[in-house]
């Protein structure tokens, strides 16, 4: 890891040549490029990840207004608009985004015997996932790089918003998706925006590959988490979350509970804690402990973490009926595994089964989500089973995605239907008096 992505890593200062108040920078070497001077998705000289870093950093009483552009002096632009793309005049296009719910749980608090638990709802976005918050501020920046055609490779959600995002800067949108493998809703979601999309006959990760070749050789412009204006839209969650929870609780959570995937949301949620620290926003010590999530059955960024790896193997075999997190390489890892390491936080991995019993005890608290975010409720009882989370813990945990995304998962994690005659007493007979 490099010092920059240490918690003790001192606020950043503006480089030289660059006169822009924020500035890209690579999170290996170091380099530093202006921020939309060209398209860049890596770095030049070292192929590493790329960070959004700023001039100033704000503290929590220079926000103001609501949802993501509540947050607009920790992001690239002064402001979202709900307009077209204006070249003239960079902005997020924004639907808006945001503001989604912190919901309380009691049951579920109650019944893994936690202090408190919140649980914040991604799934009252827009279109339906956290996704939308990267997307009002990774597709303003297109207007910024000048470039026309929008693409991502996606598990389903990813394409969902950027195909509404795209509507709405009015701009050419580019998918693809693993055949087979996303939940119905998204596809109809990025089927009625009119995204062209293209089914690979591969996994998430051979979509990716595709996707960023085409990226490379400037034939669109990649909306993917590797894109690090995408990833500050996602910072606001952290931001939204700690402050709230501070206003009703009197006090920030120990501890963040989140799926993994590509590992940008945990990388976001980490640049988040970070930046605030160095604003002097947030003790060190009160630091939520980024925890991660994954499906058993896609889960290399747990082994990372498990066995203590520098890095993180990609699995070429992935399977999981959360298909929003059927991801064999989580491309944000250098960005993610110092973010779990250094907030004390972990990772574990979940059976399908234990993330539909989780998908099941939401839903009886009214909270209904797609599978990939019930496994937060899944490894939260896990590591508490294993004795690795304590009852007097605050905990956050985030879904991520509505459950209305896979409606076939919901229906199979339920009764079926019953059917009944065309009369009342046929009615009564069926459900007693
Ligand atoms: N939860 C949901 C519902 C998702 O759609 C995703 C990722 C994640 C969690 C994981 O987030 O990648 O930031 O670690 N979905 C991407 C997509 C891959 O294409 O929609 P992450």
């Amino acid at each position: 890891m490099t010092d920059a992505l240490s918690l003790d890593a001192p606020a950043p200062t503006r480089p030289d040549g660059v006169d822009a108040d924020c500035w890209l920078a690579c999170i290996d070497c170091g380099a530093t490029y202006p921020p939309f001077a060209a398209v860049r998705y890596a770095c030049d000289d070292c192929g590493g990840l790329l960070e959004v870093r700023y001039a100033d950093l704000p503290d929590w009483d220079e926000f103001s207004g609501r949802g993501v552009w509540r947050y607009a002096d920790a992001l690239p632009f002064e402001t979202g608009r709900t307009g077209p793309v204006d070249p003239e005049n960079p902005a997020g296009v924004s639907l808006p985004e945001g503001d989604t719910p912190l919901y309380e749980v009691p049951g579920i608090e109650a019944d893994l015997g936690l202090d408190r638990l919140r649980v914040k709802h991604e799934g009252m976005n827009p279109t339906g996932s956290f996704k939308d918050r990267g997307m009002t501020v990774g597709v303003g920046a297109v207007a910024a790089v000048g470039v026309d055609r929008l693409a991502c490779a996606s598990t389903g959600n990813t394409s969902a918003a950027l195909a509404a995002y795209g509507a709405r800067a009015d701009l050419e949108t580019l998918v693809l998706l693993p055949a087979g493998k996303v939940a119905a809703g998204k596809v109809a979601q990025a089927a009625i925006h009119d995204a062209r999309i293209l089914e690979v006959d591969g996994n998430f990760d051979d979509c990716l590959d595709i996707v960023q070749e085409l990226a490379n050789r400037g034939e669109a412009y990649l909306l993917n988490s590797l894109n690090p204006f995408r990833l500050e839209g996602q910072k606001t969650i952290g931001l939204e979350i700690l402050e709230r929870f501070r206003d009703e609780e009197g006090g920030f959570p120990d501890r963040i509970v989140l799926p993994v995937g590509n590992a940008g949301n945990t990388a976001a949620l980490y640049k988040c804690f970070r930046e605030l620290v160095q604003a002097g926003a947030l003790a060190r010590a009160d630091v939520p402990k980024l925890t991660g999530v994954q499906a058993a059955g896609a889960a290399p960024f747990v082994e990372a973490i498990e066995s203590g790896a520098e890095g993180v193997e990609r699995w070429d075999h992935v399977e999981t009926r959360a298909t929003a997190i059927r991801i064999g390489e989580p491309v944000n890892a250098p960005k993610a595994l110092p973010g779990v390491r250094e907030t004390g936080g972990t990772a574990v991995a979940v059976t399908d089964e234990q993330i539909t019993e989780a998908q099941r005890e939401l839903a009886r608290e009214g909270i209904g989500v797609e599978p990939a975010s019930a496994a937060s409720i899944a490894g939260l009882r896990e590591l508490r089973e294993r004795g690795e989370i304590d009852a007097d813990e605050r905990v956050v945990c985030l879904t991520t995605g509505h459950l209305l995304k896979d409606p076939e998962a919901a229906t199979a994690a339920s009764d079926d239907p019953e059917p009944v005659g065309n009369d009342v007493d046929a009615v009564l007979e069926l459900v007693g008096e």
